[in-house]
Order: C-alpha cells, then structure tokens, then sequence
C-alpha cells in the first residue's frame, strides 16, 4: 500500500524534519516502496484517508508532529504510524516531565529548576552551580538552548528560552563525555561519542558543520557499553516508547551516566546519530528507514 512520509511541520525544527523527510522519502522510494510526502503546515492529514494511504512514517520533530498530536490525529484516521504513541510522545517532547518519570523510576538524570519571572536568579546559581544549561521545555535540536557560565547570563537565558515556550528549564551541567543512544524495536544500536569544538553541540553543530567527531563504536568496554544500553531501553521503557527512538545521556570520568532527554521522532538528515549507529550495526540508511516502516501501528 501507499506510505505517507510526514515531513516538515510548523515547529522550529522545520528545517531540520525537511531533510529528515527528504532523505526518508528518497530511501523508500529507491526501495520501491510506494511512498509520498505530505507536509502537516500545508495538508490536512484527512486527506491521507481519502487518499488510500495506509501507513504514516512520522518524520516530524518538535510540537505538532513529535509530541502525540499527529499521533493522536492518525490514531482517529486509523493510519497505523512509525514511532512512539500518543503517551510517550507527549510525555517525551516534555524534558522536564520525562526528567520527573526517571527520578521517579530511579535512573539518573541532572538536576534542575524550573525558571520563571519569579525566580531568584541566585539561589538557582546556587542550587546548581555553574556552568547551567537552559532550555525550553518542549524543543529539540538545541533551539533556545543556552550554556550558561557567569550568574549574570542566567536571566539573559531565560528570556531567550522563553521565546519559545512557556516553560524553561534549567539543568545543572554534568561534565563528561557526550552520549547518544539510538535503539530499534526492542533493542539498543551501538552509542555514539559525541566530540563537538569545545563541547558545544548546537544547531550549528548538529547540522551544518562537519568539526564535530562522531565515535561509534564508542570506544567503551563492552560490558559497559552494555550496561549504557540496558539504561536506555529501561528510560525508554518507563516512558512508554516503542518502535524507535534516541536517548542522550553524560557519562562521567568515573563511570556514571546522567540522562538528558529521549526524542521519539529522532533526525534522519546526513549529519544524524541513529543512521549512523545503525550503519555500525550493519543496516544501511533504507534498511532502517524500511526496518522503521515495518513497525508501524496504531
Ligand atoms: N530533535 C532532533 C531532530 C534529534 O533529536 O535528532
Ligand atoms: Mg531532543
């Protein structure tokens, strides 16, 4: 049957889910699959039932697309859809929420603050310490994102953060190595080491620039790498994900890992992490793109 690829969006993260679509579509269609692309900002997804479309793959990131929205609209449309549902997604665009279930379930995540008009800058400096990231609640591809390093920046940074969402969050800046986690259907791909130009891994960095170092396989000892990977599967387990998704995590010098946030509707663009550790896995970009595809439900 036809397969609508879901690309593009109204988030801040149009551009990036563009050229996750776009490669997506490119892959399925040189698989043979009889896949079209549909962009929720310029169709209403009705269409897709009129149309005989009888599978979605979700290559939308941030609000409208990556949080249980359009989850939620194929569920009704009875579309089955690559991905997490409606649950997990909304649960997982929200790091804080997502940082509470953790704690809640005992797995490590930084701490943090909620900021607001309100907040005594101070006491936040003091409570967490420097450097302090902050980040809108309900965005990915460090849009809004800020590494604070002097008290005086806090408030600066927050108003920033604010322009995007009506919740900010600060996290305490854990040093440490750079992780990702990619995992497919019910099991985890190699992690990935990121290195970016002073550890600082920002838009820029994510997509346009190729300073950053990329390691996978990571270079841990196996027995590690496991234990990392039991982690994840367990932080995307309490949260409900299934089919596919990408944790990112810190590991510290002496061997303790910090999760930072889960993204359901992770980038497929040239430059992303879950292409790349399938690729160490063995599966080339349409394999996965395919192997994605064949776990759609509702
Ligand atoms: N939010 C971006 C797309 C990612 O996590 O890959
Ligand atoms: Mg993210």
């Amino acid at each position: 049957g036809k397969v609508a690829v879901l690309l593009g969006g109204t988030s801040a993260e149009r551009d990036v889910s563009l050229m996750s679509g776009g490669a997506v579509l490119e892959a399925l269609r040189a698989a043979g699959v009889d896949a079209h692309g549909f962009d929720p900002a310029e169709l209403d997804l009705h269409i897709l039932k009129e149309q005989g479309y009888d599978r979605a793959f979700i290559a939308l990131h941030g609000r409208g697309g990556e949080d249980g929205t359009v989850q939620g609209m194929l569920e009704l449309l009875k579309i089955p859809y690559t991905g997490s549902g409606v649950m997990a997604s909304a649960l997982a665009m929200d790091k804080w929420r997502t940082k509470m279930v953790w704690a809640a379930c005992g797995l490590p995540t930084p701490r943090y603050a909620i900021l607001n008009a309100d907040t005594d800058w101070d006491a936040v400096v003091t409570e967490l310490g420097l450097p302090i990231f902050v980040k809108p609640v309900h965005e990915g591809s460090s849009m809004g994102a800020t590494k604070v390093t002097e008290p005086d920046q806090l408030k600066a940074a927050w108003e920033l953060a604010a322009r995007f969402d009506d919740l900010v969050i600060a996290e305490e800046f854990i040093s440490g190595a750079e992780l990702t986690a990619p995992f497919l259907h019910d099991r985890a791909l190699p992690l990935i080491r990121i290195e970016a130009p002073g550890g600082n891994y920002d838009y820029q960095h994510k997509y346009f620039t190729d300073d950053t170092r990329y390691l996978c396989p990571c270079g841990l000892p196996a027995a590690q790498e496991q234990a990392l990977q039991a982690l994840i599967m367990q932080s995307a387990r309490v949260l409900g994900c299934r089919g596919w998704g990408r944790a990112d995590l810190i590991l510290t010098e002496d061997g303790r890992p910090y999760l930072l946030e889960m993204n359901t509707s992770p980038g497929m663009t040239g430059h992303s992490l879950v292409p790349m550790a399938a690729r160490v896995a063995g599966m080339d970009f349409t394999q996965l793109c395919l192997a994605i595809l064949e776990d759609a439900r509702l």
